[in-house]
């Protein structure tokens, strides 16, 4: 494999929080004005901790931070309990000394969505670009929620979910029936556009999906490959065998 990709395995869930908290502390430190690409899910969550005890220990401040995440569910009010900005506010943002102006999820309740996903892409230019994203990984390959065939070149657009993903996620609701059948996420060539990238993977169900990373084969049927072809990219994973 000639890519630069850098892997750093952990022996559990809080090793895998606290090492991706220290490359996260080290970038606000070194630049107190970083635009950062955030994740929601369950692999960030206690890096989002590590950060809320360090923020509030006086180590690092997001007060000149902005943020942009990666995705959302189309249709869903922001306040939705189910909602990516709900998630953020209540594992990150309502901890942190952010400024709400400051935080950005694409609006998945936008009347015309599809100038929203062009709309993101320009805000993000004009923040100046990402210093610093996060991301996790589905058992698919998926990266924000780009699913397997979607084109590397994608900028942020509208997904169908597929039925694995829907499944995976429908834990966040109350019945099957309410898991969104849409998301509007950055796409593959906004995500490629930062400059250096942050993976988390931690258990069993990743297995898979890491080794296949390891292998080092890129292809559209597993959108996490395009990965290999950035020059900063660090994969903090674990739980396997
Ligand atoms: C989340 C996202 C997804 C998740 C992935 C892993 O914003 O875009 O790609 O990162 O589905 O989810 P978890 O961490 O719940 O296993």
């Amino acid at each position: 494999m000639t890519s630069d990709m850098k892997w750093i395995e952990v022996n559990s869930y809080d090793e895998m929080s606290e090492v991706a908290a220290d490359i996260f502390t080290k970038q606000l430190q070194a630049k107190p004005t970083s635009i950062l690409g955030l994740a929601t899910g369950g692999s960030p969550v206690g890096m989002y901790k590590e950060l809320v005890k360090r923020q509030q220990a006086g180590n690092i401040s997001f007060n000149d931070v902005i943020t942009f995440n990666l995705d959302e569910y189309v249709g869903l009010e922001q306040s939705s309990p189910a909602s990516y900005w709900t998630f953020m506010h209540e594992n990150l943002f309502n901890y942190v000394d952010i400024k709400e102006e400051n935080i950005h999820l694409p609006n998945g309740k936008a009347e015309n969505l599809d100038a929203e996903c062009v709309a993101y892409d320009a805000r993000i230019k004009e923040a100046g670009g990402i210093d610093l994203q996060l991301l996790g990984i589905g058992v698919n390959g998926h990266i924000g929620f780009n699913e397997p065939g979607t084109s590397f070149d994608s900028k942020t657009n509208i997904v169908e979910l597929t039925e694995s993903t829907r499944t995976e996620n429908a834990i966040y609701f109350d019945d099957f029936k309410d898991v969104p059948t849409h998301a509007i996420t950055m796409g593959i060539q906004s995500i490629m556009n930062a400059k250096e990238i942050v993976l988390i993977a931690f258990g069993e169900k990743k297995l898979e999906a890491i080794e296949k990373l390891k292998s080092g084969i890129i292809t559209e049927d597993f959108p996490a490959s395009q990965l290999l072809n950035h020059p900063n990219v660090t994969i903090i994973y674990g739980g396997t065998k």
